[in-house]
């Protein structure tokens, strides 16, 4: 029987892990790493997030199935916590997701992601160790479509999270080669198939805003690699529990299939939210650093810090829509899972239970807080 330690449960790829894998109820037992006092206040923020996909009631049920370890993966080489003796997965997707956290990203990311494979490494029935990085690890030249491999460690990175993200696979492979190691990389995770922008408005504000501001820094046939929570969720399970996988990379993308194209979302826009049927979008150069500054400006005023950091949030993600990079996953849709929905298919759910697009900037606010002392290498693109 599978024993599956899992960090970030708390976070919104964990929370649809955890709620996907809770429901089928077939005898896994998932013990959870917490950042928390003692179980039972890791218990509640484990309900916490599992009720953004389900009832309160329903919530607290499924969080009194798992077994909370309190901890932060970052020590985990020095947690001896016997719990953890007899797991025979590990499911690492914890991560320091803030784009310009500095030094403190590969403190967590790379250096926090080995002291976790060190404890594993010390699991005697250990089958599966799924590290969960991200596509972008390729670096920003890799494209247009980017095949599932190894990545060129001196690849050139937009932002420094991705750089500590790829440094992560690097050390792990390098320093922990018997490792049972399997990495996936998602893409985009935007919103829920069916359930929306409940779970998680993360990036859905970019997509909403992008629309509002008839701005698109590429053309609009270009495209942009985005999927929903619990398809990566159900992909990520099959990752982690099918007994024999053919690869130890996969992306965890749309890819070819069902990438979504910019022009394509523009009609679902139109078709969700009717303008005067033309809705036409302007391409322009993201080095016109006053051409996004000035639309912005016009559609959302700048008139708070809320505001402004939403602006640098735009440039920087608009740095990565103007790479039109698409993720082929061949490799995983030949372990058989079916190929994600585009968001133009489900984007009329998201919008249903969307509040206001800066509310929904405001939940991923951490991610674009800058650290103190931010690297200088930072290409001109994304420093607003
Ligand atoms: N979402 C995407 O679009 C996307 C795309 C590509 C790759 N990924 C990767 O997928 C993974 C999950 O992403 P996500 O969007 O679900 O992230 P998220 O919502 O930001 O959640 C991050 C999780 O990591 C936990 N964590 C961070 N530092 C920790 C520590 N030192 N000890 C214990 N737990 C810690 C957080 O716990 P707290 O609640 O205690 O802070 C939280 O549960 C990450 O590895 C990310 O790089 C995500």
């Amino acid at each position: 029987m599978a024993r599956i330690l899992l960090t970030g449960a708390t976070g919104l790829l964990g929370g649809a892990v955890l709620h996907e894998a809770l429901q089928r109820d077939d005898g896994t037992a998932w013990v959870c790493l917490v950042r928390c006092a003692n179980a039972d206040q890791g218990r509640q923020r484990v309900a916490g997030r599992l009720a953004r996909f389900t009832d309160p009631f329903t919530a607290q049920r499924l969080a009194r199935k798992v077994e909370i370890v309190p901890g932060d993966f970052t020590q985990a080489d020095r947690d001896n916590d016997p719990r953890l003796d007899d797991v025979t997965h590990v499911l690492h997707l914890a991560a320091d997701t803030s784009y310009f956290g500095g030094e403190r990203l590969f403190r967590t990311n790379r250096d926090g992601s080995l002291a976790l494979a060190r404890r594993a490494a010390r699991m005697r029935h250990l089958r599966r160790f799924l590290h969960i990085g991200t596509a972008m690890s390729c670096g920003a030249d890799a494209g247009p479509v980017v095949s599932e491999g190894r990545s060129d460690p001196a690849a050139r990175h937009l932002v420094p999270y991705t750089a500590s993200k790829a440094a992560a696979e690097e050390a792990l492979l390098a320093e922990l080669p018997d490792l049972p190691l399997v990495v996936a990389r998602p893409s985009i995770v935007v919103g829920h198939s069916t359930l929306g922008a409940g779970p998680s408005s993360s990036i859905l504000w970019l997509v909403r805003a992008a629309d509002r501001l008839r701005l698109l820094p590429c053309a609009p046939e270009s495209h942009c690699d985005i999927v929903p929570a619990d398809w990566a969720a159900g992909a990520l399970l099959t990752l982690l529990l099918k007994p024999h996988l053919a690869h130890d990379l996969y992306h965890v993308s749309a890819g070819r299939p069902s990438v979504t194209r910019w022009s394509e979302l523009n009609r679902a826009f139109e078709a969700c939210e009717p303008s005067d049927g033309v809705r036409a979008l302007a391409s322009f150069d993201l080095s016109d650093r006053a051409a996004l500054r000035d639309r912005f400006r016009e559609v959302f005023g700048l008139d708070s810090p809320l505001k402004q950091t939403m602006l640098r949030a735009t440039r920087a993600y608009y740095a990565f829509c103007a790479l039109d990079m698409t993720f082929a996953n061949d490799r995983l849709l030949a372990e058989g899972v079916a190929p994600a929905p585009s968001l133009s298919a489900y984007l009329a759910t998201c919008l249903a239970n969307s509040g206001p697009i800066v509310d929904q900037f405001a939940d991923d606010l951490e991610m674009f807080v800058r650290a103190p002392q931010a690297p200088a290498a930072l290409p001109q693109a994304v420093v607003a």
